[in-house]
């Protein structure tokens, strides 16, 4: 049987180039997300790449309508199934600070929306006994910075429920990655100050792909922000909290 791949978030960067990864190995891609009609333009080009089926299902953070069609989705397929979680927004810390109220759709579109379909979608993985989840997070969750603190509250989240999710589903044979990228290049970083070492999106679906195939625990990546988060983790706090980062 081939792989199905479950891609929350598919009009993503990332997660396009691991849909197009996935294809030429005859996958079979359920695509979810918002605007269906650019995604219907990605699964023609799949198909064509090689996927065996590719459909498209709509998926919004702020609509629990299409969480039940997609679970509902999810159940019908036969055998094991992949999800990967790339949905995720990150509006400008100086705005929620201007309007704190905005931060409960932060959590909702990183954490609690993303969560929760993870948990309604875990007991189907359960009872097929394999697959694998993988989680988007971010390095920005390792620790609350100055410029970035509530998105990188609602990553933490999103990465110790991966952290949980990983005990439980492997009970049962279901590997779950939490994959924390440092800066890539996306719709999501387009225009910000302060990038370095930015990385493709199609580097970071291959090392998504490799963190899979080897069923590692958490990967960052490009590999290289493990260090650069370690010395990140180890600046005592009395340091950290006047760094302008
Ligand atoms: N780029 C980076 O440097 C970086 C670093 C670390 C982690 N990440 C994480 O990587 C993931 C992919 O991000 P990206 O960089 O590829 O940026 P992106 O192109 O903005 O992708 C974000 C994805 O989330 C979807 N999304 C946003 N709001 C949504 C909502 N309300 N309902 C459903 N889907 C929604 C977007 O769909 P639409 O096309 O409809 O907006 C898009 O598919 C995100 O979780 C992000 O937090 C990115």
């Amino acid at each position: 049987m081939t792989e199905t791949w479950i891609i929350v978030g598919a009009s993503s960067a990332m997660a396009r180039a691991l849909a197009r990864a996935t294809a030429p190995r005859s996958a079979t891609l359920l695509l979810c997300g918002r605007d269906t009609e650019d995604l219907q333009r990605d699964a023609a080009d799949l198909r064509l790449r090689g996927a065996q089926a590719v459909e498209v299902l709509a998926y919004d953070t702020r609509d629990p309508g299409t969480e039940a069609a997609l679970v509902a989705r999810a159940a019908a397929l036969e055998g094991p199934f992949n999800v990967a979680v790339f949905a995720g927004a990150m509006p400008p810390q100086t705005e929620v600070e201007a309007d704190p109220s905005l931060l409960a759709g932060v959590v909702q579109d990183n954490f609690t929306a993303t969560g929760t379909l993870l948990l309604r979608l875990a007991p189907l993985m359960e009872a097929r006994g394999a697959g694998t989840v993988v989680g988007v997070a971010s390095v920005a969750g390792d620790r609350g910075r100055l410029g970035n603190h509530v998105y990188g509250a609602a990553k933490a989240g999103f990465a110790t429920l991966l952290s949980g999710l990983r005990n439980r589903l492997g009970r049962s044979g279901v590997h779950v990655v939490t994959v924390k990228p440092g800066f890539v290049d996306t719709a999501m970083t387009w225009g910000l100050d302060g990038m370095f070492l930015v990385a493709a999106p199609e580097a970071v679906a291959k090392d998504i792909l490799a963190a899979v195939r080897r069923r590692r625990n958490v990967v960052y990546t490009p590999w290289f922000w493990a260090g650069i988060m370690a010395i990140i983790r180890s600046v005592p706090e009395p340091i950290f909290k006047k760094l302008q980062i």
